[in-house]
């Protein structure tokens, strides 16, 4: 979750880390800070809230040195505030950490009876005082670092800088936190992510799980988790820092939601081939009698409208379960059976946990990722990538229909491998999918009178979504917009169920958001919206079938079929979702107490 980014070189820095920091915002940007190495003296800056905050005292305090580390952070112990900003400090060594250490208590009392005094709350700080105190006992650098990572328990990235060291940087891995490692002219990186690195070189490695390096100027050594002197080949990271701007548009999340008819397309086009066939995933859909899949947050949702596609249209059983409750469900699988992981960044823990799950059980790991070259990918049997582009808005839109875009092509090649559709079926299926970029267009159009319904639900504290079918995941997903972004308590509910509990919460005026687009079943949903009204509930309906959700205001949507209408309301829940923000003056793109990249449990 949080960023990491450290330089060792030949020039100054500071501006540079600072810079590099911009690009790991969205891993979290509760705080922020820098340290560096300069004549042997360590020195640091940091600043509660935003980037910017710590831009600005930088302007005041200038810190030189060709040597630093910098950091991005996501609270989890201790609340956002300087002193529990990183880079965490004592006069021997700075060090920045994204993960946990599980046993910080323990190690925190054993330190402070040697007189160690820690300033404050956070898990990360004991690991500057652990360093320390092997360094006081004459510890080289290195050895300090080697003894006390044996110590440390739980998951963690490092980078630690040193008094009286002006060319060394130690970094080491444990756990589900990456780290790239840069090479460079005269000049070596480390970073979270071959994002924050993409300035400075394009030739990386990513440390695994256990490795350790020492980083100079002139040279990169690397050690694995025995502790055994190693090389990893580097690869040239595609990454690029161009894709990174808002192109005009008042925030990434705007941005992100107009390029999806682009960014569908290009992802529906990269499976199809020449003949317009879709391509084989490589998955033998014969040989297994249904799909396990895990993921987190809207990639999950993505799944849930995948199990409606798979199986109506494939027939196959499609189990979906949260990653973080499947990893430790322990759900016994098929032989050789396949399960189907979806994450936007390719990092998530709990995903990646429940991926090692599956993998235990000797599951075919398909992944859908989009970020190329993540820890995700790199463990996966099968990897399929979105197109999305790099998503910098917290709240996902579209790697989201991205996401969609891949599971529906995935469900049209197992329905046809498993002949439970011909391939003529298959090409009108897939000729739906072509028309989805200019359906998400049409609904586009409707914008502005989403905007207008979004100044009264701005006024609101509590809506309830509904929706029955393939359209219950899409109001969860609505609701999960709303809420992340215009902090407005927001549930959601299959229609069929409101009955049962929250019809409850309805009175004069409380808000309704239905989605409906006209299936075989949307007349069951206007009779749930008729109980709605009869108890005064303000219904605003998603629908191409407005005559029969009189009573409601509604946006109309275009006509769609079942593998074309989740994308259609996607884009309608996310202006919905993103003009209330507006209106509300929030901050759509790093909403509070979120983070793009959540690499702990
Ligand atoms: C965070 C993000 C969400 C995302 C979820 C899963 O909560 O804010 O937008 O859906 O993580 O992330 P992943 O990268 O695995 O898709």
């Amino acid at each position: 979750m949080c960023g990491i980014i450290g330089i060792v070189g030949n020039k100054s820095v500071a501006d540079r880390l600072v810079d590099a920091l911009e690009k790991l915002e969205y891993r979290g940007y509760d705080s922020a800070g820098i340290a560096t190495v300069s004549q042997g003296e360590l020195d640091r800056v940091r600043a509660c809230g935003k980037l910017v905050n710590l831009k600005q005292k930088l302007k005041e305090t200038s810190l030189s040195g060709h040597c630093g580390i910098g950091h991005t952070r996501w609270a989890t112990h201790g609340v956002p505030s300087e002193v529990n900003a990183h880079p965490h400090s004592t006069q021997r060594v700075a060090i920045v950490h994204n993960g946990i250490i599980e046993n910080h208590e323990t190690l925190r009392q054993k330190l402070m009876a040697k007189h160690h005094h820690f300033e404050s709350l956070t898990d990360s700080e004991v690991i500057a005082h652990l360093l320390d105190d092997y360094l006081q006992q004459g510890d080289s650098p290195e050895d300090a670092v080697r003894k006390a990572r044996k110590e440390l328990v739980g998951a963690f990235a490092i980078a630690c800088i040193f008094h009286g060291h002006d060319d060394l940087m130690i970094v080491a891995r444990e756990g589900a936190s990456p780290l790239a490692v840069g090479l460079g002219q005269e000049e070596n990186y480390v970073g979270s992510d071959a994002l924050a690195l993409s300035p400075f070189t394009d030739q990386l490695f990513y440390l695994e799980e256990g490795d350790m390096a020492i980083l100079s100027s002139g040279s990169v050594e690397l050690w694995d988790s025995e502790d055994k002197k190693i090389t990893r080949s580097t690869f040239q990271s595609q990454v690029s820092v161009e894709a990174i701007s808002k192109e005009g548009f008042t925030s990434f999340m705007e941005k992100e939601i107009h390029h999806q008819p682009q960014v569908v397309e290009a992802t529906l086009a990269s499976r199809l081939d020449d003949n317009g066939q879709i391509k084989p995933s490589g998955v033998d859909w014969n040989a297994i009698d249904r799909v396990t899949f895990a993921a987190c947050g809207t990639a999950f949702y993505a799944g849930m409208v995948a199990k409606y596609w798979f199986e109506k249209i494939a027939r196959l059983p499609f189990e979906i379960d949260i990653a973080s409750e499947f990893r430790y469900r322990m759900p016994p699988l098929s032989a050789n059976g396949l399960c189907v992981i979806v994450s936007q960044s390719g990092e998530t823990a709990d995903t990646l946990a429940a991926l090692e799950y599956a993998k235990s059980q000797d599951q075919t790991i398909l992944s859908i990722v989009n970020v190329p070259e993540s820890s995700i990918e790199r463990v996966s049997d099968i990897t399929l990538q979105t197109l999305a582009g790099p998503e910098i808005g917290v709240a996902s839109t579209k790697a989201f229909t991205t996401q969609l875009a891949m599971l529906a092509t995935l469900a049209i090649e197992a329905a046809l491998a498993r002949q439970v559709i011909t391939s003529s079926q298959a090409l009108t299926y897939i000729e739906e999918l072509r028309q989805v970029p200019s359906l998400m267009h049409l609904a586009m159009g409707k914008d502005h009178v989403i905007r207008t319904l979004s100044k009264k639900l701005a006024t609101m504290s509590d809506t309830l979504f509904l929706g029955r079918d393939i359209n219950y995941p899409m109001a969860l997903e609505g609701a999960l917009k709303l809420k992340e972004i215009s902090y407005i308590h927001a549930e959601a509910y299959a229609a069929g169920e409101m009955k049962h509990g929250p019809i409850a919460l309805l009175e004069d005026g409380y808000p309704v958001i239905v989605i409906a687009p006209k299936d075989s079943i949307v007349e069951k949903t206007a009779s749930n919206v008729q109980e709605a009204l009869a108890r005064g509930a303000w219904v605003i309906a998603f629908t191409d079938a407005p005559h029969i959700f009189s009573g409601c205001d509604y946006i109309e949507m275009p006509e769609s079929t079942l593998l074309q209408s989740p994308f259609v309301s996607a884009v309608l829940i996310q202006f919905l979702a993103y003009h209330t923000a507006q209106e509300k003056g929030t901050d759509v793109d790093q909403p509070r107490n979120l983070a793009k990249s959540v690499t702990v449990e």
